[in-house]
C-alpha cells in the first residue's frame, strides 16, 4: 500500500522515528512491516519488542542457503521472480500495535551495488507487499547515501530525511534529496529531530527552505531515558513530546 523510507545522516534519530512512526501508523488499523536495513539491528528495540524474542528469529539476510535457493536458478542465473509471499510469515517479529519487525542482517559478500542475491530478493518482497497487502512499509534505512544506490529507497511512495539541525546532517539531506530525483521517490520531506528552538528551526529554514519539511521534532530526554532501559519511547512515556510530533507527522503519510 504505502511505503515510507527513513533515511539519514548517522545518529540523527532515523530508528527513533521510524519505531514511533511505524507504531503509531498502526494504531490507526493499519498492519505495518518496518524493516530494519540497518546491519546493526536497533529498530527492535525501538519498536518495544524484547530482546528475546528479536533474537529468536534470524535476520532474513543471514540465512544464505535461503536466500540463494530463492534467488538463483541451478546454472547460477538469477531467477526473475523470486518467491516471497512467505517471507513475512518466516522472518517476521510480531511486535506492538500491528506492527512486524523484519530483520534484513548483513550482506556477507560479494556484489557491492545491485546485483546480490539479497537485494534481488528485497526488491521483489517490497513490490510484493505493496501489490498484495493492504500494509504500511516503513523501512529503516543505513546511515548516509548508500541506501540510494542500494536500490533498496528505489520506487518508495515517501522518503523521509531526518536531520539534526547542523550543517552536516543537513549536507547529507541535501545530497540525498538531489538523488531521490533519480530513483523514483514519490515525494521527499525532511524532519528536523532534535530541535531545542525556534532558532534551530529558522537556521534550517535559511539553508533548506521551508517547503520539505514535514516536521518538527523537539529534543526530548524521554528518547534517553528509554534507551537506558531498553524500552520503547512509546511505552516509556507515551504522551512524550517526541511522540506528539510523530503524530503529526503521520497524517503526512496516511490518509
Ligand atoms: N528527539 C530526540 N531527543 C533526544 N534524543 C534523541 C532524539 N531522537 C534520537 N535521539 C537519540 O539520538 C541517538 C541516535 O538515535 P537513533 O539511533 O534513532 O539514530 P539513527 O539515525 O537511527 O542512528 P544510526 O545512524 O546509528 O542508525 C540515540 O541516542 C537517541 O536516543
Ligand atoms: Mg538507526
Amino acid at each position: 500500500m504505502v511505503k515510507i523510507a527513513i533515511v539519514g545522516k548517522g545518529g540523527v534519530g532515523k530508528t527513533t522515528v521510524a519505531a514511533v512512526l511505524a507504531r503509531l501508523i498502526g494504531r490507526r488499523g493499519y498492519s505495518v512491516i518496518a524493516i530494519d536495513a540497518d546491519p546493526s539491528l536497533n529498530l527492535a528495540q525501538a519498536l518495544g519488542i524484547p530482546r528475546e524474542a528479536a533474537d529468536a528469529t534470524p535476520a532474513l539476510f543471514d540465512e544464505e542457503k535461503f536466500i540463494r535457493s530463492r534467488t538463483l536458478l541451478p546454472g547460477g542465473a538469477y531467477r526473475l521472480n523470486p518467491k516471497v509471499d512467505d517471507i513475512v510469515e518466516r522472518f517476521g517479529i510480531k511486535g506492538p500495535d500491528n506492527v512486524i519487525l523484519l530483520k534484513l542482517g548483513e550482506v556477507k559478500k560479494g556484489g557491492t551495488r545491485c546485483l546480490c542475491p539479497e537485494y534481488a530478493l528485497l526488491r521483489a518482497l517490497l513490490s510484493h507487499l505493496v501489490l498484495s497487502r493492504k500494509e504500511v512499509v516503513v523501512l529503516d534505512m543505513v546511515a548516509g547515501l548508500e541506501p540510494m544506490s542500494r536500490g533498496t529507497a528505489r520506487g518508495v511512495d515517501h522518503m523521509l530525511c531526518i536531520i539534526e539541525p547542523n550543517l552536516k546532517a543537513i549536507d547529507v539531506a541535501i545530497q540525498i534529496m538531489k538523488l531521490a530525483g533519480d530513483i523514483e521517490v514519490g515525494r521527499f520531506f525532511i524532519a528536523v529531530n532534535k530541535v531545542r528552538s525556534n532558532e534551530d528551526v529558522e537556521y534550517v529554514k535559511r539553508i533548506v527552505g521551508g517547503d520539505k519539511i514535514a516536521a518538527v521534532i523537539p529534543y526530548d530526554e524521554s528518547v534517553i531515558e528509554a534507551d537506558k532501559r531498553g524500552l520503547s519511547v512509546l511505552d516509556y512515556h507515551p504522551e512524550a513530546p517526541i511522540v506528539t510530533a510523530v503524530g503529526n507527522l503521520v497524517k503526512v503519510f496516511i490518509t
